[in-house]
């Protein structure tokens, strides 16, 4: 089959953020835009003949399309191999977990995660390495030096491929596999949970629940595992049909944007456990009867009950969390006696330790949490994980979780995003706290002192890389914080990310309301980076 060597020159700005490259598809659908960062990367990979290859995407708007030239390019690249999932659907968990199962070189996934979709939406590809996890800073930062010299791509001549038909195709000499998106992935969740368990919890007590697939990937995911597998009444599942314009939804499972769901939990007729998964499947969102588990207690309640569920019997070897994610999995794992990490924002920073086997849990504070199973965060598993400690424990969501602040104490935690700020007054803002860093340790602010302040730097503990400037930390005695760091994912202007954290123990002071019993920490945060008057906003867009 010919193949065509073609012309081009180099865009600028394909440089991969936290999590891939992002952009509009406007972007995306300019002359050579797609091609030139794919062969960037193939480039930057160096040689990739006969390996194999996995491709697959959340069905956003353009999916389908990005699919059949990236299996073009890849056969005129010299893969022998390209697994690909039906109609172009891979979660990006499962696109993790199908990258380790049939050991592929790496893959391509295509995805914006939460951000909208459709022809006025964004678009984005990353890369993800053999472990299944996000390509590290060493390979995307040669993408984009390749994609800054680049001056022609390759591409096959053959026909597009039928997506829709599962089994082998050839495209040229290389064998296309269009293989179910969720088989492998549910598989791997049965080996990882006590499904038998959870199937009688679920279909015997009076437990009710609601998952929202949001229009996006997980729809197909969540219908066979959780209805078909665990035998949850059909319906539990709703907006389960992927459509390429996610619904003119905006699939980022929390209390803003999970509207539907949050409504629902929150009301007379509340069920018992709902949750929210996002675009591409690897974030979630866990609520029970009118309550919201944040993120950060997420990761420290599955830590701390991880020995209830088959695949972490034997205990966890380690936990990490990013560093604006709260420090509630840090006691945990002080009582669990294992190491504990904070990385950067960013999946890929666990991945060396996944790898090493320092760690078995992760999370983030932005609805990611995920384990050893896989190289990606994993929205579902999280809720099979929360509906099997559920099952054994035979409680409520909220008993669970009071339960836990009780023994461990509570991280009263929230994150104020300012989202669409112009990029030159949010890095003077952030200029402006870089400045005071050197004058702040032991200073009394209100009723906190601080006790060390500074711009988040971490040192890989595996391969010894340096990630420098990743956010800046003012951290008090007690182990009160605020972080404010800007956002590496959005695709307009820049989002001021602030953080905010106060540990409680005492009994009675539990169950305040989080904006309230943070309220002087917010207060000091924007005073100290003049949030009004270096932006003008006197409100954040989002809280959660
Ligand atoms: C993606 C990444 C996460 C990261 C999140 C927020 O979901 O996979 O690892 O925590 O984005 O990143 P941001 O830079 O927007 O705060
Ligand atoms: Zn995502």
């Amino acid at each position: 089959m010919p193949i065509s060597t073609i012309n081009t020159s180099p865009f600028e700005g394909q440089k991969p953020g936290t999590s891939g490259l992002r952009k509009k598809v406007s972007v995306f659908k300019q002359s050579h835009y797609l091609e030139n960062f794919i062969q960037s990367t193939f480039n930057a990979l160096g040689d990739c003949e006969d390996k194999t290859l996995v491709v697959g995407g959340d069905g956003r708007y353009y999916n389908q399309t990005a699919i059949q030239i990236i299996l073009k390019m890849a056969a005129a690249n010299g893969f022998s191999h390209v697994w690909v999932g039906q109609n172009g659907i891979l979660s990006t968990p499962a696109a993790s977990c199908v990258i380790r199962k049939y050991k592929a070189f790496g893959g391509l996934i295509l995805s914006a995660s939460h951000n909208p979709a459709g022809i006025d939406g964004d678009f984005g590809i990353k890369f993800n390495t053999s472990n299944g996890g996000p390509a590290p800073e060493s390979i995307t930062s040669k993408i984009y030096e390749h994609s800054a010299e680049i001056t022609e791509y390759k591409i096959s001549n053959a026909a597009d491929i039928a997506l829709h038909k599962l089994g082998q195709q050839t495209l040229g000499s290389m064998t296309v596999e269009v293989i179910d998106p969720v088989s492998d992935y549910a598989q791997l969740m049965q080996s990882i949970f006590d499904f038998p368990k959870i199937k009688t919890f679920i279909t015997t007590s009076d437990f009710s629940m609601r998952f929202d697939a949001m229009h996006a990937v997980t729809g197909p995911y969540a219908i066979e595992i959780l209805e078909n597998l665990l035998g949850a009444p059909k319906g539990t599942v709703i907006n389960g049909i992927p459509l390429p314009d996610f619904g003119n939804g905006h699939p980022d499972p929390n209390l803003t944007y999970a509207e539907e769901l949050v409504t629902e939990l929150f009301s007379d007729n509340a069920p018992d456990f709902g949750a929210a998964s996002d675009g591409d499947g690897d974030r979630n969102m866990i609520l029970g009867k009118q309550f919201f588990v944040t993120p950060s207690d997420s990761l420290a309640i599955l830590a701390a009950n991880a020995q209830l569920v088959p695949a972490y019997k034997n205990g966890i070897t380690g936990i990490a969390r990013s560093m604006p994610t709260s420090q509630a999995a840090d006691r945990v794992a002080e009582k669990l006696g294992v190491e504990c990490f904070e990385t950067p924002t960013g999946w890929k920073f666990f991945g060396n330790l996944l790898d090493a086997n320092r760690v078995t849990l992760c999370g983030e504070e932005s609805f990611g949490t995920g384990s050893n199973h896989i190289r990606e965060k994993d929205g579902l598993w999280a809720v099979l994980f929360w509906l099997n400690i559920l099952a054994v424990k035979q409680q409520s969501v909220a008993e669970l979780v009071n339960q836990h602040w009780l023994t461990f104490g509570r991280n009263y935690y929230t994150r104020h995003d300012y989202e669409g700020v112009p990029t030159e007054q949010a890095e003077a803002l952030i200029e402006h706290l870089q400045l005071q860093l050197p004058t702040l340790p032991q200073q009394q602010l209100g009723k906190r002192i601080v006790s060390y302040a500074d711009n988040f730097s971490y040192h890989d503990p595996i391969d010894d890389s340096i990630a420098e400037k990743q956010g800046i930390r003012i951290g008090f005695e007690g182990g009160d914080r605020i972080i404010f760091r800007l956002s590496g994912t959005g695709t307009e202007g820049a989002t001021l990310r602030v953080y905010i954290e106060s540990y409680q123990d005492d009994p009675e002071q539990l169950n305040t309301d989080t904006q309230f019993a943070l309220a002087d920490l917010i207060q000091l945060a924007d005073e100290l980076a003049k949030i009004t008057e270096l932006t003008g906003r006197t409100a954040p867009t989002v809280i959660t």
